[in-house]
């Protein structure tokens, strides 16, 4: 019996699977931290590249979507599932949360500790209309907004130059001036990265902005949060000295492959193409 009560899932323990997903390979930045916080967990990491971007999907469809992911996570046997992805959270965490028992674990940009240390008052984000949209943004940024301008942002072409494996050179560099250049005019001392997928961008984006800019993601906080969910539920695991890391596409097994062994401090193994 599991540590969540729900026949169900009687096969699962700490030893089962994390499971991950993201619309595409932007979870990959949050599957790094990951790994790096929770060395002997096994993982299986979902991304739906053929249906990227959910930025301008509709919250039904990005429900739909999750609600598939999920289902196929947990018939993998996962005991705690993280949506990698700021714009399924904010179209599908709550709705994940009552259709499943395992825990699942929300992204949300990191506007609060922006917010917190800005001297300028004025804090850039850059997400997807999708998480602009979001009740958690909504709640997060009226709490601040007495005291702090937030300058936003959709950089959109971002996710679909890194579902295509361009992370640098003069497209990327003129379309990431394009978006920082009104936060710099306005000022901004903060640059919050609301997208999984902007990360694999930070050197450009660092460049552009200067050195006066700090640039911040949640990936690290949302590592930190699995493991302590892990820890206060009895289902981390400690021992592990061989750990998997399986990686799904519902797109090209091969691109996944490539990006991901080449940001991943880690072996993986690729499980091949799958339509849900
Ligand atoms: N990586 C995603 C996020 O964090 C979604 C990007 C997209 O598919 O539009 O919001």
């Amino acid at each position: 019996m599991s540590a969540y009560g729900n026949a169900f899932y009687f096969n699962m323990n700490e030893n089962s699977p994390i499971g991950v997903f993201d619309s595409g390979i932007g979870g990959l930045t949050v599957l790094r931290e990951l790994l790096a916080e929770l060395p002997d967990e096994d993982f299986i990491y979902f991304a739906d590249s053929k249906n990227a971007p959910y930025g301008p999907r509709s919250v039904e469809e990005v429900t739909a979507l999750s609600s598939r992911i999920v289902n196929f996570l947990v018939s993998k046997g996962c005991k705690i599932v993280v949506i990698a992805c700021n714009t399924a959270t904010a179209a599908a965490v709550y709705a994940m949360r009552k259709e499943f028992k395992v825990p699942i674990i929300g992204l949300e940009p990191a506007v609060k500790p922006a917010c917190l240390k800005t001297r300028t008052r004025h804090v850039g984000v850059l997400a997807t209309e999708g998480t602009f949209r979001g009740a958690h943004f909504k709640n997060t940024s009226d709490k601040y907004r007495k005291y702090v301008s937030l300058h936003l942002e959709i950089a959109k072409e971002l996710v679909e130059l890194a579902e295509r494996g361009i992370f640098s050179g003069d497209e990327v560099d003129s379309i990431i001036e394009k978006y920082v250049a009104p936060l710099r005019q306005n000022n901004v001392d903060h640059i919050v990265l609301g997208c999984t997928h902007y990360p694999f961008f930070r050197p450009v984006i660092e460049r552009v902005a200067g050195s006066g800019i700090k640039i911040i993601d949640s990936s690290e906080a949302i590592a930190r949060r699995t493991k302590d969910i892990l820890m206060t539920t009895n289902m981390m695991r400690t021992e592990n000295p061989h750990r998997t890391v399986r990686l799904y596409s519902s797109d090209s097994p091969e691109k996944l492959s490539l990006i991901a062994n080449a940001y991943l401090n880690e072996e993986v193994s690729i499980e091949g193409n799958v339509r849900l």
